[in-house]
């Protein structure tokens, strides 16, 4: 999630004191867009989030997707992910989306507005699920292949369930991490072990830059923690698999006992959007056992010079249309060196925040002008992006599926597709590589 969306949600909620114009009274820059159209259109989605609807759609494969939270240990230097797999029976009730008043709270910090902004928020999206079975029994009686997930800036674990449901109903499973580099709008951990029994959390808030820090070095280091933690993550899951005994620090339903043989060794991939891009080119030169990366609208900002010629996994780049910039796209034609896969598409009409949950979260008419959609549907763009990632995921992890029905998307061969960039580099300058762009992460 980048800045220009959290502004769009702080706009958002600055039109719901149309709503309740009792609040906040003196803080209402929406105050003249008092069309009744609008205030038709914030009732009902008000009126959604309130009954619990919610339009992030399940996965489009045939496993029924379950859904679970997995910390261990309980520090913050431990690992702390949302799993979505393939469910034995669709029984339980749906997850919860955004499971705490803190990650709201966060997100009002990533906006640099009043705590109170967190109240709208909160009463906006805070009763939203995600169509995946809570907690509900692992399905047995195969191994399957492992995704290790990144989020953007300013997001976390739980707001990418629309990619993770759509990898686990086609027999993936899927690690979501929450990345404690303080790039996460909140995150959690536990002080000591009393504490985690008592479920007294300590929370740990998106970290803002401070005047006299100097960005590149501060989001190489985020980088080089986020990719130590992608691949502790994943020992985790492998010890899982081996049946080590592991205690969930979340005394929850789900028995992880369950994961035990249950992963596809062999067969491990990273996706990540935005800094979560920059996460899976970071990781996948630091650890072989990543066998290809996907990466949704990178943001190269964060990596440094040296990790270019250390990455001889496939890569595959999925962008919106909107996003990209010329500094940005130099940085990842550099990884296209002699015999190293590499793949780029764009999706017409989209914009960065296609490829997360907000984009489903919100009616058409706020979406688009807040830009949490672009000009295509929310539902088109994602649909391309998993079906390409699946072609891509079936040909480098080596799948026995039929994923490779969309292999002509990996080329870009769609009405919604165009192969390769948007962008033109032809006249950049080497300097504008330096340069710190300030815009979308
Ligand atoms: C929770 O933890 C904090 C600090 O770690 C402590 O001050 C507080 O007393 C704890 N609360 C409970 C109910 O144990
Ligand atoms: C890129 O821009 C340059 C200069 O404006 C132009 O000459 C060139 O044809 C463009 N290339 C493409 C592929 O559009
Ligand atoms: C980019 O960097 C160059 C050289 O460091 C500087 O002269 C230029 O003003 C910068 N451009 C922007 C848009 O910041």
């Amino acid at each position: 999630m980048v800045p220009s969306k959290l502004r769009a949600l702080f706009c958002l909620c600055s039109c719901l004191t149309l709503v309740h114009p009792f609040v906040w009274q003196d803080l209402n820059p929406a105050a003249q867009m008092k069309s009744p159209a609008w205030l038709h259109k914030i009732k009902a989605l008000m009126a959604a989030a309130s009954f619990g609807q919610t339009k992030i759609p399940r996965g489009s494969g045939s496993y029924s997707v379950g859904c679970t939270d997995l910390m261990f240990d309980y520090t913050n230097k431990g690992s702390f992910l949302r799993l979505y797999y393939p469910s034995q029976d669709d029984d339980h009730h749906d997850t919860p989306w955004i499971p705490n008043e803190e990650y709201f709270l966060g997100l009002s910090k990533v906006l640099g507005t009043h705590s109170v902004m967190a109240k709208f928020l909160s009463l906006f999206f805070g009763s939203m699920t995600t169509p995946a079975k809570w907690n509900s029994p692992l399905r047995t009686g195969e191994k399957y292949p492992l995704i290790v997930f990144s989020h953007g800036l300013g997001a976390f674990r739980t707001i990418y369930s629309a990619i993770g449901n759509d990898l686990a109903s086609h027999g993936f499973i899927v690690a979501a991490i929450e990345h404690r580099d303080g790039s996460a709008s909140a995150t959690y951990y536990f002080k000591d072990e009393s504490a985690a029994v008592k479920g007294n959390k300590s929370w740990l808030y998106f970290k803002t830059l401070k005047r006299d820090e100097e960005e590149a070095a501060v989001r190489n280091e985020q980088v080089r923690q986020r990719a130590k933690e992608c691949s502790q993550a994943l020992n985790l899951i492998l010890d899982l698999d081996h049946g080590r005994p592991i205690k969930n620090a979340l005394d929850l339903e789900f028995d992880v006992k369950q994961l035990k043989d249950s992963i596809d060794r062999n067969k491990v991939a990273m996706i990540g959007h935005s800094f979560g891009g920059a996460t899976v080119i970071q990781a996948l030169s630091e650890d072989q056992r990543f066998r290809c990366g996907i990466a949704l609208d990178a943001w190269m900002f964060p990596l440094g010079d040296e990790v270019y010629s250390r990455i001889p996994q496939p890569l595959f780049f999925i962008n919106s249309e909107q996003f990209q910039f010329p500094a940005n796209i130099i940085k990842i034609k550099k990884l296209y060196l002699p015999d190293r896969e590499r793949k780029m598409i764009t999706i017409r009409g989209s914009v960065h925040q296609n490829f997360d949950d907000f984009t489903f979260a919100t009616g058409q008419v706020i979406g688009c002008i807040f830009k949490l959609k672009g000009d295509i549907d929310s539902n088109v763009a994602l649909d391309l992006s998993n079906k390409a990632s699946l072609a891509f995921l079936q040909k480098h992890l080596g799948l026995q599926k039929d994923f490779d029905q969309w292999d002509s998307l990996i080329e870009g061969e769609d009405e919604n597709l165009i192969p390769g960039t948007n962008i033109n580099t032809t006249y950049q300058h080497i300097t504008t590589l330096q340069n710190s762009t300030g815009i979308g992460k």
